[in-house]
């Protein structure tokens, strides 16, 4: 069975698949790992946990560049001819907030790095990345970081509705909508 990289009128491509879930992936463990580092008692060692936050952050926040601008040359599958309009409208707009969110959560958290300028940013300790605020920014500091957690929560309530929507499809109206972004299609399918 070929698994075509590109989305067609049926299905999600491969790359779009893989873009897909291993963003999910790596939003619970960078969401799990943000909520439990700043929880830790305030002792060097700490700083591990927040220069390995920022390296995945920004990785998700690279992966999220790169889906978009593969989303731009791809097309996306079309929608059960059963869905009303105001379904289709919906799922638009969630997914519009969904991607909206993939950016301003990790760049919100660059910025308060940034407003810090505690230590140098260096993704994954070799890429030095630049200063957003071009030096310490006491003033930006408090909106980034409460911006930042306020985003992050936002995007969790959204992706929350966003999945339960993806299990009505597959639960209530039995179409194929999640099945066509699960990574393996059933032997059988037609590609
Ligand atoms: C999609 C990517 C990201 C997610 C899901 C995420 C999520 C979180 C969460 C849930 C917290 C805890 C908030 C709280 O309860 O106070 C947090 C804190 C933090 N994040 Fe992120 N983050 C992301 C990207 C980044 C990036 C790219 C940076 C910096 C380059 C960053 C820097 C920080 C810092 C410094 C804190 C600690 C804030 C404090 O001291 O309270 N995050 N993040
Ligand atoms: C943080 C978690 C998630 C994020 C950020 C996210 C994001 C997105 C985005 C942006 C799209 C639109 C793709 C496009 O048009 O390019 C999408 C599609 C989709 N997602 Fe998620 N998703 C998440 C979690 C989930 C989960 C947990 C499920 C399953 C329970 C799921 C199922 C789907 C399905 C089935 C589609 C295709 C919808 C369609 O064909 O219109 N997603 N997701």
């Amino acid at each position: 069975m070929t698994m075509p990289l590109k989305s067609n009128a049926m299905h999600w491509g491969t790359l779009a698949k893989t873009f897909h879930w291993a963003i999910v992936a790596l939003l619970l463990v960078q969401g799990t790992l943000g909520l439990v580092m700043v929880e830790l008692p305030k002792k060097p060692s700490v700083i591990t946990y927040f220069t390995f936050h920022k390296s995945l952050g920004l990785t998700i926040l690279l992966l999220a560049l790169l889906r978009l601008g593969w989303r731009l040359f791809d097309r996306r599958p079309e929608e059960p001819a059963s869905m009303p309009r105001w379904q289709v409208t919906g799922a638009r707009v969630g997914h519009a907030l969904l991607y909206v969110l993939l950016f301003a959560v990790p760049l919100s958290g660059w910025l308060f790095d940034s407003a810090t300028a505690l230590r140098p940013l260096v993704w994954w300790g070799v890429v030095p990345m630049p200063s957003l605020t071009g030096g310490a920014a006491p003033d930006l500091k408090d909106i980034a970081k409460e911006a930042h957690e306020w985003l992050f929560w936002t995007l969790v309530f959204v992706a929350a509705g966003h999945a339960a929507a993806a299990l009505v499809h597959h639960f209530v109206h039995r179409d194929e909508v999640l099945r066509r972004m699960l990574p393996r299609r059933r032997a059988g399918d037609a590609t």
